[in-house]
């Protein structure tokens, strides 16, 4: 592994892949690793090498009484001030509903660090977790809309044993919040199992969401809906792909899941990936 540290050198080191034909795999993240990434640069390798992975806590995708100060850093904090920066990506209509809505400017801020970067690195395929279903969607959508020649994959969501979704954020819950927090899992297993056993109405879908949710003390819904999975509006029913989307407060941590729910064939079957 080679660590690079300036953005003229890996601009530099994947030219020179590029000219050495040699297929370039992405993985964006803001460190404090987990098993999570690890399974995007895993996956990459599959399929490229290089594998470049870049660490950048990004204070754009911040929010002013969000968490960037104490956000887990591995590395030195970045010094850069960003006094002269005037140049923005706004991907609409996606960008202000559900986590859009929570958290105000955060997808402008996201899809603004992802264009520099995948810009530096000019990747053949970028990776990203369907943890953050509506952040990979934006950003899918970024790549059509800007003629990029990087492919967006989309990997599952890498669990605990417990079924809570790996989170750096996971770091800020107490004992008691931490099995609080499986309560995401289980109230999408509880959709899950609804339907499994036919239900196909959202509205009934989503109360299912919020019994199980309301009955852990520690929790409370932000939102939790049933939208279509490439709008990302509500729906009334299933009946094209769909995400259960969910964040949730555990005490003052905020953590999102969601279900990704999708019809087989004509006979009104689904899959589901949790
Ligand atoms: P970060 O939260 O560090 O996540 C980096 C990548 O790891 C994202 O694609 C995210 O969806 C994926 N990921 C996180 N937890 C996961 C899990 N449990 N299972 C599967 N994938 C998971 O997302 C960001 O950083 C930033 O917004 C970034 C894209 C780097 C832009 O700053």
């Amino acid at each position: 592994m080679e660590t690079i540290r300036t953005i003229a050198w890996m601009k530099e080191a994947a030219r020179q892949a590029r000219a050495e034909s040699r297929i370039i795999g992405f993985v964006p993240t803001m460190g404090a690793l987990h098993a999570g990434h690890t399974a995007l640069v895993q996956r990459a390798k599959q399929q490229c090498a290089p594998v470049i992975a870049s660490i950048f806590v990004n204070p754009k995708q911040f929010g002013p009484d969000e968490d960037f100060a104490k956000y887990p850093r591995t590395v030195e904090a970045d010094s850069e001030k960003f006094t002269n920066f005037r140049t923005y990506i706004t991907v609409e209509g996606l960008s202000d509903r559900l986590e859009g809505r929570s958290r105000p400017g955060h997808f402008r801020g996201v899809a603004t660090v992802v264009m520099k970067l995948l810009e530096i690195v000019q990747p053949n395929f970028a990776y990203f977790g369907r943890k953050d279903a509506q952040q990979v969607r934006i950003i899918s959508q970024m790549a059509r809309d800007l003629n990029l020649d990087t492919e967006i994959v989309v990997c599952p969501i890498v669990r605990e044993p417990d079924g809570l979704a790996l989170s750096s954020r996971n770091a800020y819950l107490s004992a008691d919040e931490r099995r609080a927090a499986t309560v995401l899992h289980r109230a999408l297993e509880a959709t899950r199992a609804e339907l499994a056993a036919g239900v196909r109405d959202s509205l009934h879908l989503q109360a299912v969401l919020r019994k199980v949710i309301k009955a852990e003390p520690h929790a409370a819904v932000d939102y939790a809906e049933i939208v279509d999975a490439d709008a990302f509006e509500p729906v009334t029913r299933i009946a094209r792909p769909c995400y259960a989307l969910l964040a949730v407060f555990i005490g003052k941590t905020r953590l999102i899941d969601n279900l990704y729910i999708e019809p087989v064939g004509d006979s009104g079957e689904l899959a589901y990936h949790l």
